[in-house]
C-alpha cells in the first residue's frame, strides 16, 4: 500500500530517494519521508502530504549521506500527519525505520516496550517495530542485522522494513512477508531497495525480488547477504528486469491513466503476442500448460479478485461457462478468505490481480491452497508475490500501470481469460473448431478495433461534458456487459467520486428505476447480440420516466440511435468480445469527467493503486 525506498553506494541518496518516491507516490499518498546518515550523523525529514511537500518541508535541509531511506505512506494505523509519517525511530535516535504492510499484534508488543522504559510518539502500528528492535540491539547486545531477525521473530503481521542505524552506517537491513521488496543491484557497489522496480529501473536492471522470511543484509565492502528468520543464508537469485524507464513516463499526455487507455490496442495485443496460432488455428499458454488437463476436467472454477480484477473475474465466468461449460463461481477475495469456504482439491482457482500484492486475493489464495486447490494466476506485475504463491499463470503483459484506476489491466485481463477459455473449450470440444477459429480472428482484430473506439474521444468529451455535474449515474448491461456496467460505474465512482450504481440492465425495474429523473444519466451497454432487444425495451423505460441515455451501440445501429440522448457506436465483435470494446468509452467519460470537475485523476483521494494491507 505505502511505497519505500532506499539507497546505499557513492553518490548522493538524497535525490534518488525523491526521484524513487515520485515514482511510488501512486501506491499511497498521505505523507512522506527521508532519513539520510552522513557520517555518524542521522537526519529524518517527514511531513503529512505528497513528496512535493516533503521537498517544501526539506527546503535547505542537510540531506548530505550516501546511504538514506524514503517512504510515502497509505495509513493503516494512525491518520495521516507528520508525527505518524514514516521513517520511525526508537528511543536513542540511533535507528530510522520505514515499513510497508501491518504488524498485527503491535499492541501487546507495545505495552511490554512501554514496560521496559520504551516512550513512543506516534500511533502507528509501525513505530513499535524500530522500538523493538532497538530493544534487542540493547539487552542482547548484537548487531542491526541479528537485532532485526530477532525481532521478526516475534512479530505477526506483513511488513517489507528497512532500517538503518548511524552506529552501523555502512550497513542497510530490509526484511519482507507478504508486502513486496525488490533489491537492484549497480554498479560500484550501489544497492538500492525499493516496493517495486519503477525507481530502480533507471540505475539497474539487475535485480533480486527478496522472498517472504528472507532479511537482506547490505554492507558497503561486502555487499548484498539474505538469510531467512531461521539465520539460513541464501544465494541471491538476480533477474534481468524487463521494464523500461520510458514506460514509466507519461508519454506526452496529461496522466498516466489517460496513457494507459490509449495503451489498449498495444497492451492488448501484448496480451495475445505469441498466445494465437491463427495459422494452426491454436492457443497456446505457456505458463499454464502442465495443469491444462486438471483445467479440461475441472468440475469448477472459482476466480477470486478485487475491484476492477473482480470485474474482470465475472467476465471470466460467461466466458468459461459459454466456451468451456465449466460452473464458475467469481469470489471477491476478502469475503471468500473469512467465511471458511467449500474449495478442495478437484477446484482450479484463478487469482486475478493487476499489482499481484493485493492483501484479500493473496490471503484468499494461501486458503484455498491450503486445501489443494490448483492456483492458476493472472497478474502483471512480474514477480510479484501472487505470481510466486500461485502453482501456474499467465501474465497479462499490460507494463506498469501507474494510474490508480485500472483501465489497460481490466482488458488485459480480460483477454487473458479470453484465451484460456477459447483453450479449455476447444480442448474440452465445447466450441467447434469452425466457431474456435472465427473467434480467435475476431480477438486478433480487436486491438485495431480497440484503436477505433479511441477515435471517439472528442465526442465522449462533448458527452462527458453535459453530464459532468451529475449527481449520480446509472449503468447497464446485459449478459458478458453487465461486468462492463459494474465496471463502468467503479471508474466514474473512484475520480471523479460521483455516485454511480452498476446494475443488470433487467434488474433495473426492481428497485433502481425508482432513481430515474431527468437529472440521472444512465449509462447503457446496447451493442447487437443475444440481448438486443430486451436492452431496447429496458432503454424505452427509461426513457419514459425522462431518463437520460448514454448508449454504446454497434456501429451503424438506427434503433438505439433514435431512443437515445446520445450514441457511442464500437465496431461489431462477438458477444464474447465486446466487453474489450464496450469498456473503452466508460474508461473515458470517466476520465474526462474527472479532468473537468478537478480530480486528482491519477492519485484520487482516499486510494491507492495496491491495496496491500486488510
Ligand atoms: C480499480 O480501478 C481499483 N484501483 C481497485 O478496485 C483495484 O482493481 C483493486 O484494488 C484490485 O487491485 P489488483 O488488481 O492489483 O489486485
Ligand atoms: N501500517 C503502517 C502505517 O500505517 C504502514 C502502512 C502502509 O503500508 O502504507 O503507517
Amino acid at each position: 500500500m505505502c511505497g519505500i525506498v532506499a539507497y546505499l553506494g557513492h553518490r548522493e541518496a538524497y535525490p534518488i530517494l525523491i526521484n524513487g518516491l515520485r515514482r511510488l507516490e501512486y501506491r499511497g499518498y498521505d505523507s512522506a519521508g527521508v532519513a539520510l546518515i552522513n557520517g555518524h550523523d542521522l537526519r529524518i525529514f517527514k511531513c503529512k502530504g505528497k513528496v512535493s511537500d516533503l521537498e517544501a518541508h526539506v527546503q535547505d535541509g542537510n540531506v548530505k549521506g550516501t546511504v538514506g531511506i524514503g517512504h510515502t505512506r497509505w495509513a493503516t494505523h494512525g491518520p495521516p500527519n507528520d508525527v505518524n509519517a514514516h521513517p520511525h525511530q526508537g528511543n536513542s535516535g540511533d535507528l530510522a525505520l520505514i515499513h510497508n504492510g501491518i504488524i498485527e499484534n503491535y499492541a501487546p508488543l507495545k505495552e511490554e516496550l512501554i514496560h521496559r522504559g520504551h516512550s513512543f510518539k506516534s500511533d502507528t502500528d509501525t513505530e513499535v517495530l524500530v522500538h523493538l528492535i532497538e530493544d534487542i540491539q540493547f539487552t542482547e547486545k548484537v548487531d542491526l542485522a541479528e537485532a532485526v531477525r530477532l525481532a521478526l521473530d516475534s512479530v505477526v503481521g506483513a511488513y517489507a522494513i528497512v532500517v538503518i542505524d548511524r552506529k552501523e552506517p555502512d550497513v542497510m537491513v530490509a526484511a519482507r512477508k507478504s508486502s513486496p521488496l525488490v533489491i537492484g543491484i549497480g554498479e560500484q557497489g550501489e544497492h538500492f531497495l525499493a516496493s517495486d522496480a519503477t525507481p530502480i529501473v533507471e540505475h539497474t536492471k539487475n535485480v533480486v525480488y527478496l522472498e517472504d522470511g528472507e532479511i537482506a543484509v547490505i554492507d558497503r565492502q561486502k555487499g548484498l547477504k539474505i538469510r531467512n528468520i531461521k539465520n539460513q543464508d541464501k544465494t541471491p537469485f538476480i533477474q534481468e528486469l524487463e521494464m523500461h524507464l520510458e514506460a514509466l513516463e507519461k508519454g506526452g499526455y496529461e496522466h498516466f491513466m489517460l496513457k494507459e487507455i490509449h495503451e489498449q490496442p498495444r497492451s492488448i495485443r501484448d496480451s495475445l503476442r505469441g498466445r494465437m496460432d491463427l495459422i494452426n488455428s491454436e492457443v497456446v499458454l505457456g505458463g499454464i500448460r502442465d495443469h491444462e488437463q486438471k483445467f479440461q476436467n475441472a468440475k469448477r472454477i472459482l476466480i477470486l479478485g478485487c475491484g476492477t480484477s473482480w470485474h474482470a473475474g465475472l467476465v471470466g465466468e460467461y466466458l468459461f461457462e459459454d466456451l468451456a461449460r465449466i460452473p464458475v463461481e467469481v469470489e471477491y477475495a476478502s469475503e471468500f478468505r473469512y467465511r471458511n469456504p467449500i474449495v478442495g482439491e478437484e477446484d482450479i482457482v484463478i487469482a486475478i490481480s493487476q499489482s499481484g500484492e493485493t492483501a484479500d486475493t493473496l490471503a484468499a489464495i494461501e486458503l484455498a491452497k491450503s486445501r489443494g486447490a490448483t492456483i492458476i494466476g493472472i497478474c502483471n506485475v512480474v514477480g510479484s508475490s501472487i505470481a510466486r504463491v500461485t502453482h501456474a499463470g499467465s501474465y497479462t503483459h499490460a507494463g506498469p500501470e501507474i494510474g490508480v484506476a485500472s483501465t489497460k489491466a481490466f482488458t488485459a485481463q480480460v483477454t487473458v481469460l479470453t484465451l484460456m477459455a477459447l483453450m479449455i473449450g476447444r480442448r474440452k470440444g465445447t466450441i467447434s473448431a469452425s466457431n474456435f477459429h472465427r473467434l480467435i480472428n475476431e480477438l486478433d482484430a480487436i486491438p485495431d478495433k480497440v484503436q477505433k473506439v479511441l477515435q471517439s474521444e472528442a465526442q465522449i468529451k462533448y458527452i462527458a461534458d453535459i453530464y459532468k455535474d451529475a449527481p449520480n449515474a446509472l449503468y447497464l448491461g446485459r449478459g458478458y456487459s453487465f461486468p462492463v456496467a459494474l465496471e463502468g460505474a467503479l471508474k466514474l465512482k473512484e475520480i471523479s467520486y460521483i455516485h454511480a450504481e452498476g446494475y443488470p440492465a433487467a434488474e433495473m425495474k426492481h428497485g433502481p428505476i425508482a432513481l430515474i429523473d431527468e437529472a440521472m444519466p444512465v449509462f447503457v451497454v446496447a451493442t447487437k447480440g443475444a440481448s438486443y432487444e430486451k436492452v431496447v425495451s429496458n432503454i424505452q423505460e427509461v426513457k419514459a420516466r425522462k431518463g437520460k441515455i448514454i448508449a454504446i451501440v454497434t456501429e451503424g445501429d438506427t434503433v438505439v440511435k433514435e431512443l437515445a440522448d446520445h450514441v457511442i457506436e464500437i465496431p461489431e465483435t462477438p458477444d464474447q468480445l465486446v466487453p474489450l470494446l464496450s469498456v473503452i468509452p466508460f474508461q473515458l467519460i470517466s476520465y474526462h469527467i474527472a479532468v473537468m470537475l478537478g480530480r486528482n485523476v491519477d492519485q484520487p483521494r482516499n486510494l491507492a493503486k495496491s491495496v496491500t494491507v486488510e
